[in-house]
């Protein structure tokens, strides 16, 4: 069952996405090699504590973290660790709140210094599939018009594999509601887009094959070809003419550009 949301709830369910914009704001401002995704997490939860909110991944069928954190073949859901991270490392964090009831869910991949050109550019074209799929995310336009925008962007044009076993999906009360947003898919297809549908989009986007495994911890998605993955994810209000995110990658961009040790060479 599909459920829109009245004009407070967008309200409140932006302030849900905002904080977690916030969180991976504070994550771009001190990433660094050496540093560890064990305290990347620590970071995360308690900036969301000072700001009144708790986890949306943790606990959540059992999953024992406050975020994911996903580097180079790792796809989604990798378990924060203590193995510090090393220059040229790509990673993803994937963190959710929940604010007033209502859940936000986004994340970013992050650039570790010099990495490698194939992989900076698979980070710039995942990023902006993500963009492509929020375009279509308009009334009277179907989920399989944003899915195949996705798509058309990483498979069809640069020969990426778009992963078919993990899928973005409706956000509000729950972290998970219906529709199902599948990265790949037909134009036209799909359920039809009606106002005020909330989506996390979230295109996870392989270098390599598109065939993925999970580790013994039940949880780490990895790329069965070792090759880097990556992550990007957005919450987005379907309207009439444009879709409306609620989070924000501007101030992300802005703490990442100001970070020495990150590389944001793939925007100029
Ligand atoms: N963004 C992911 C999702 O929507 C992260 C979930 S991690 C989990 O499924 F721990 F909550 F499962
Ligand atoms: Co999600």
């Amino acid at each position: 069952m599909i459920i829109y949301k009245t004009e407070s709830e967008i309200a409140l369910m932006k302030e849900a996405a905002m904080l977690v914009s916030k969180t991976l704001t504070e994550v771009a401002k001190v990433l660094k090699p050496g540093m560890t995704t064990l305290q990347i997490d620590k970071l995360c939860a308690d900036f969301i504590k000072q700001h009144n909110a708790i986890s949306s991944f943790l606990n959540y069928r059992g999953y024992p973290f406050t975020i994911c954190a996903s580097v180079n073949d790792v796809v989604v859901h990798g378990f924060p660790n203590d193995i510090p991270l090393q220059n040229g490392d790509i990673v993803s964090i994937d963190m959710g709140v929940i604010l007033n009831g209502w859940h936000g869910d986004h994340a970013y991949t992050f650039i570790l210094g010099e990495a490698d050109p194939a992989a900076i550019q698979l980070v710039k074209i995942t990023k902006e599939s993500l963009y492509k799929g929020i375009e279509k995310a308009i009334v009277n336009n179907r989920i399989g018009d944003i899915a195949f925008a996705i798509q058309e962007h990483t498979e069809i044009k640069n020969g990426y594999g778009v992963v078919r076993e993990l899928v973005g999906h409706g956000l509000g009360r729950s972290l998970h509601e219906d529709p199902q947003m599948p990265n790949y898919g037909k134009r036209g297809s799909g359920p039809k887009l009606k106002e005020n549908l909330v989506l996390a989009i979230e295109p996870m986007i392989n270098l390599g094959s598109r065939e993925v495994y999970t580790d013994e911890d039940g949880w780490t998605v990895r790329t069965r070809d070792g090759k880097p993955s990556v992550h990007f994810e957005h919450d987005v209000c379907v309207k009439r003419n444009k879709a409306l995110i609620l989070s924000d990658y501007s101030i992300i961009e802005a703490a990442e550009k100001a970070n020495p040790n990150l590389n944001t060479s793939y925007y100029s």
